[in-house]
């Protein structure tokens, strides 16, 4: 496999994930936990991280909430964020399973971050807020490929760049989802998403770089997701996410069409 980014630690995960429902599962099981910058001896940088999380708590209206705790050496930074489309209830329940897996898998670490399909939550002992990050890489292809690969592709890589220059324009509040009719049975679904922190121009650069980095992993794939901390791009053959319209039905994201996908990590 060739990474653009040959500096990076490649990890490879053989070990291939479950077929997951959106809907059952996506406020529970995370995609993704990273934990890194290990401290002891500080329990009142603990307390301050301990504090941030909780107060990442969003109210029905705010899908986007940010945290403070703590000064000096004991300060701590926090920030948890819905994908704009889903329902309220959706965000609730997953942002507090990513409180309670922070809490739980990342004690005494400085860093940690999580990853569901809904949300996304994040906290530091130094300020990140506005600050690209493109530096963790998650990766999940499809098992499957396209049954016209070529002409799949094709499609995709075209969808898939009309995201990145829609993330870009700031008119979406940096949340883009865009569809592609391939043939008569198959339409491309594709999504950007970026944390609300950044600028709509670092949004567009951010998606940019994920669609970049699909060819390297992705080629002929049904399905694939890059995933960095300050925003992701994923396409995939079944509907994943909600319209614009709200009508939830028709973002009923069915397992049987989920399929299984190899989860690839780059880690600075
Ligand atoms: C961080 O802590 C974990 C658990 O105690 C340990 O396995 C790991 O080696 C530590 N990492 C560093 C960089 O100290
Ligand atoms: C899918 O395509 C990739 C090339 O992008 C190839 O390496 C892989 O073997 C193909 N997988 C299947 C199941 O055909």
């Amino acid at each position: 496999m060739a990474s653009s980014s040959p500096a990076l630690l490649l990890m490879v995960f053989a070990a291939v994930m479950a077929a997951i429902s959106p809907q059952m599962c996506s406020a529970v099981d995370p995609i993704a936990t990273y934990c890194s910058k290990n401290f002891t001896g500080s329990p009142q940088k603990q307390k301050s991280i301990n504090q941030v999380l909780s107060s990442l708590v969003p109210t029905p209206t705010t899908f986007y909430t940010t945290a403070t705790a703590g000064r000096g050496a004991a300060a701590a930074w926090g920030q948890a964020q819905c994908r704009g489309d889903i329902p309220a209830s959706d965000c609730a329940l997953c942002l507090a399973a990513a409180q309670r897996e922070l809490a739980a898998a990342c004690s005494g670490s400085a860093d940690g971050r999580v990853w569901y399909d809904y949300c996304f939550m994040r906290y530091d002992d130094a300020d990140f807020l506005g600050l690209p990050d493109t530096g963790y890489t998650l990766i999940l292809l499809n098992t499957m490929n396209a049954s016209d690969p070529v002409a799949f592709d094709r499609a995709e890589r075209k969808l898939m760049a009309r995201v990145a220059k829609r993330a870009g324009d700031g008119e979406e509040a940096g949340l883009v989802r865009e569809t592609e009719k391939f043939d008569a049975t198959t339409t491309i679904y594709g999504l950007g998403w970026c944390t609300k922190d950044i600028s709509s121009q670092s949004c567009g650069l951010c998606v940019a770089q994920a669609v970049a980095e699909m060819p390297n992993y992705c080629t002929f794939r049904r399905g694939c997701r890059v995933i960095y901390t300050s925003c992701m791009a994923r396409y995939e053959t079944y509907p994943f996410f909600f319209p614009v319209d709200g009508k939830a039905d028709s973002a009923a994201a069915s397992s049987s069409h989920a399929g299984e996908y190899h989860k690839v990590v780059l880690n600075a």
